[in-house]
């Protein structure tokens, strides 16, 4: 399943407010629309909002390749800009618009409509590079998954949050692929409930047999002995492996510690933040709070009370089993072991 991709010279995003009920494919080819749809959250999930913010690229140069050359490059700073400012914790975002600056920086001798082709073809890479890094992200962390496990999984990480195939559960799909017979736990993940519609949605059309409980139920079943292991996606992980993910993942992560569970984070290592030394200096975006105060548009909470809705938490590296990246698992101490990915 794409939820981002390239089609007759449109980009075109599933409406991922909409599903499991419908399912809707949006068109765009104006990048301040492009910006709006990450905002909005019809494309959410770090990799493939950095996928959508490099096609953003690409069709800004496309509405100015007719301009004169300094016109162009002051333009296309305005719309790097605007795709920048949409979401601040999801390092992949601010990846993908780096790597498509880079690109203009190294074309710079050519003239806008030559460089809008090579902006074209970066920004497809970036996506098909994105599939490639979750298949082999699912080879190297399926190794990991023992016949007949449980995992417990928060949010979405699945082909819905990438290019296609999924992080955690890119994991989990080739680990079912491979024979075994695993099953899942996905929590809810209040308030925007990625687990409830979009990963309950994706395994149960995979026929990967998932169970889907309230966030506040995860630690009962790790209680009873339910849960083999923990695997969960990354929106930024800093340099000494605190791992930014979706709220609810730290109280997982600290229930899967009391437990002797592992806990595994799946990511490419473009959502490594290879110079942020530790989770304290990662910005956590803050919602609106009609997320917490209304439920599918009914409101379940008292007029005027105080809210709180930070969508993001850092789980210490401390509570990280291993990290599971395209180019192999890493292990503690990150700090030491996360820098050598960069080289290699
Ligand atoms: O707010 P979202 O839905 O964009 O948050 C998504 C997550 O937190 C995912 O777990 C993370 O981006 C990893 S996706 C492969």
């Amino acid at each position: 399943m794409k939820p981002v991709y390239l089609e007759d010279g449109e980009l075109k995003l599933i409406d991922q407010t909409k599903l499991p009920t419908e399912f809707i494919v949006h068109s765009y080819t104006d990048y301040r629309k492009i910006a709006k749809a990450i905002v909005d959250m019809i494309v959410r999930g770090a990799p493939a909002i950095g996928v959508t913010a490099g096609y953003g690229v690409y069709f800004g140069a496309l509405e100015y390749e007719n301009e004169p050359k300094d016109v162009f490059y002051d333009k296309m700073k305005e719309v790097c800009v605007l795709l920048a400012s949409t979401r601040p914790t999801a390092v992949n975002l601010f990846w993908a618009i780096k790597r498509m600056e880079d690109v203009m920086v190294a074309n710079a001798d050519k003239e806008p409509v030559e460089l809008v082709a090579i902006l074209k073809n970066e920004a497809q890479a970036i996506c098909a590079e994105d599939i490639q890094m979750c298949r082999d992200m699912g080879r190297h962390g399926a190794e990991l998954i023992h016949q007949n496990d449980t995992i417990l999984t928060h949010c979405n990480a699945g082909a819905l949050a990438t290019a296609d195939y999924g992080t955690a559960l890119g994991v989990i799909r080739a680990a079912h692929e491979a024979g075994k017979n695993i099953s899942v736990y996905a929590d809810e993940t209040r308030p925007f409930l990625q687990g409830a519609r979009l990963t309950a949605y994706e395994l149960h059309a995979d026929g990967i047999p998932v169970t889907l409980i309230t966030d506040n139920m995860a630690g009962w079943m790790m209680k009873q002995g339910k849960i083999d292991g923990v695997i969960v996606g990354a929106d930024r992980i800093a340099s000494n492996g605190d791992v930014a993910n979706k709220i609810g993942t730290y109280s997982v992560a600290v229930l899967a510690k009391a437990h002797g569970i592992p806990m595994y984070v799946a990511a490419p290592t473009s959502t490594i933040d290879f110079a942020m030394k530790s989770g304290d200096e990662i910005v956590i975006e803050q919602r609106d709070c009609r997320e917490i105060s209304h439920i599918g548009g009914v409101q379940v909470a008292p007029d005027g009370v105080t809210m709180e809705n930070p969508a993001f938490d850092v789980t210490p590296h401390q509570n990280v089993t291993a990290i599971i990246t395209e180019k192999g698992v890493v292990y503690p101490p990150y700090d030491i072991n996360i820098p050598k990915l960069k080289e290699s």
